[in-house]
C-alpha cells in the first residue's frame, strides 16, 4: 500500500541512515519546500502534523485511478474503492494492536468518536445520579460530550484532579472511583502539558470499580506505540491528521461486544441491512456506525500515514521526541523569566510555556515574523489553563521530522521577544 520513495542512499550513492532527520524532512513538501521560500520551523504537530508525499500521492492516487463509493457497487471500481478503504482499517487496527476488526469505526476524528460513544452508549447506559469521571487535564472534546450527557441524563460529571506537575492524583482519582462510576475518559498524553498518563493502571483500576473506559489518543497514536490488547480499554479514539494522515479521518476503536449492543450514532446509507417504512434492521458492527458515503480518500490516506510511520519505525519516533522534549526543556531552562507549565514524570512531544510579563499570542505573533510556527491560547482546555492559573501558554510541539535546530530556532526567537519587550519596557 505504501509507496514512500524512500532511498537508503544520498545523491552520491553513501547510505543515508533510516531515521536521519534531513532524509525524513524530504518526505515533507512543505518542510523540504516552504511555500514561502524560507525555511518553515514548523512546532504545531500537536495541532496537525505536517503530511508526507506518501500521503498526498495515496490520496490523489485514490482519486485517479480508484474513485469510486464503498460497500455498493458490484463493478470494479467500487470493489478497488471497498478495497482500499476495508485495508486501511486493517493497517489503523496493526497500528493500535486492535484485537479485532470490527471493532474499528472509521469517524471524523477523535471528537466525533468521543461524541458517538457519548451519545450511543452513553444514553442507553446512563440513569440520573450515575457518574461520569474524567481528568482536569482534558481537552473540550472530552469534556463538553460528557456535560452534554449529564444534561440527557441526569448524570454527574465528576474531575480527578492533577499535582502541580501535570500528573493525575492517583489517590485522589481511586477515591472518586465507585458503584456509581459508569465511564471513565482520560487522556493517553494531554495536548496542553504533553503528560502521558499511566493508562493501563487506570484502566485496571476503573475496570475494578465496574466501569467502562475510553482512552482519548488523539496526541498519542502516531508518537508511540499503541496496543489495545495491552491497555485492555472498552473504547479508544484517534485522530488521523495529528498523525501524519489527512483531515476528517480519524477511527474509534470499541470492544465489540459494546458495540453491538449500542444504537446506532446517525442514521442512513450503509448502516442498514434492511428498510421497510415499518421497520430498518441495522447493518453488522462497525457499518452500523457509518451511515452514509465515509472519507474514503481520507481512509486512504490514513492507511498510508500508518505505513509510513511503519516504515520509520517507534525507535525512530519515539527516541527523536524523547530528544526534542528534553533538550528543548533543557534549553528553557536557561531563559530568565519562562516558566514551563507541565512538567509531568513522563511527557510526550509538547513543551507549553509561559513568558514573565508577554502575553503569549505576542509569543506567537513575533515567531511567526521569523517562521517558526507555534500554537498559543488555552489550547481547547480551559479547565487546565485555569488549574495552573494562567489564561493561555505558548506551545512548542514535535513530530520525527523535527531537529535541535528547531529548538535553538525557537530559542532564539524567544531570544529577540525578551529583547523587544526588554527595549519597550
Ligand atoms: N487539539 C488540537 C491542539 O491541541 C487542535 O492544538
Amino acid at each position: 500500500m505504501s509507496t514512500i520513495q524512500r532511498s537508503c542512499f544520498g545523491p552520491g550513492g553513501e547510505p543515508v541512515p533510516r531515521c536521519d532527520p534531513e532524509r525524513i524532512r524530504q518526505d515533507f513538501p512543505l518542510l523540504a519546500n516552504p511555500p514561502d521560500g524560507r525555511p518553515l520551523v514548523y512546532l504545531d504537530s500537536a495541532a496537525t502534523t505536517q503530511k508526507p508525499q506518501a500521503v498526498i500521492d495515496a490520496v490523489n492516487r485514490f482519486y485517479t485511478t480508484s474513485n469510486s463509493n464503498v460497500h455498493r457497487g458490484v463493478h470494479r471500481l467500487s470493489q478497488k474503492a471497498t478495497e482500499a478503504y476495508e485495508s486501511a482499517r486493517s493497517a489503523v487496527g496493526r497500528l493500535i494492536g486492535s484485537p479485532s476488526q470490527e471493532g474499528l469505526v472509521f469517524v471524523r476524528g477523535a471528537t466525533e468518536g468521543i461524541n458517538l460513544v457519548a451519545q450511543s452508549w452513553g444514553r442507553p447506559n446512563l440513569n440520573s445520579g450515575d457518574e461520569i469521571l474524567v481528568t482536569e487535564m482534558e481537552h473540550h472534546s472530552n469534556i463538553v460530550p460528557w456535560q452534554i450527557l449529564c444534561e440527557q441524563t441526569g448524570a454527574v460529571l465528576k474531575v480527578a484532579p492533577i499535582d502541580d506537575r501535570g500528573d493525575i492524583l492517583r489517590e485522589e482519582f481511586t477515591g472518586l472511583l465507585s458503584d456509581r462510576t459508569r465511564i471513565v475518559s482520560i487522556a493517553h498524553v494531554s495536548n496542553a502539558l504533553g503528560t502521558v498518563n499511566p493508562v493501563r493502571e487506570l484502566v485496571a483500576l476503573a475496570h475494578d470499580a465496574g466501569a467502562v473506559v475510553m482512552i482519548d489518543g488523539a496526541q498519542a497514536a502516531g508518537h508511540m506505540p499503541v496496543s489495545i490488547g495491552d491497555l485492555d480499554c472498552d473504547f479508544y479514539v484517534l485522530s488521523g491528521h495529528k498523525m501524519m494522515g489527512p483531515t476528517g479521518i480519524g477511527v474509534l476503536y470499541g470492544r465489540p461486544e459494546l458495540l453491538e449492543a449500542m444504537p446506532p450514532y446517525q442514521g442512513g446509507g450503509d448502516m442498514i441491512r434492511s428498510v421497510t417504512f415499518e421497520k430498518t434492521i441495522y447493518n453488522d458492527i462497525p457499518y452500523r456506525f457509518e451511515a452514509g458515503t465515509p472519507n474514503i480518500a481520507g481512509a486512504v490516506g490514513l492507511g498510508a500515514a500508518v505505513g509510513y510511520l511503519e516504515e520509520i519505525g517507534w525507535e525512530c519516533v519515539e527516541s527523536r521526541e524523547r530528544d526534542l522534549v528534553e533538550y528543548a526543556t533543557h534549553r528553557m531552562a536557561e531563559v530568565e523569566g519562562l516558566r514551563i507549565i507541565g512538567t509531568a514524570r513522563v511527557k510526550s512531544s509538547v513543551v507549553s510555556f509561559i513568558l514573565e510579563d508577554v502575553h503569549p499570542h505576542d509569543i506567537g505573533t513575533i515567531l511567526d515574523h521569523d517562521g517558526i510556527a507555534i500554537r498559543t491560547g488555552h489550547h481547547c482546555a480551559q479547565p487546565v489553563m485555569e488549574r495552573f492559573g494562567v489564561p493561555a501558554t505558548a506551545r512548542a510541539s514535535f513530530s520525527v521530522y523535527n531537529t535541535r535546530a528547531d529548538v535553538d530556532a525557537l530559542l532564539g526567537g524567544l531570544e529577540r521577544v525578551i529583547e523587544m519587550y526588554r527595549r519597550g519596557g
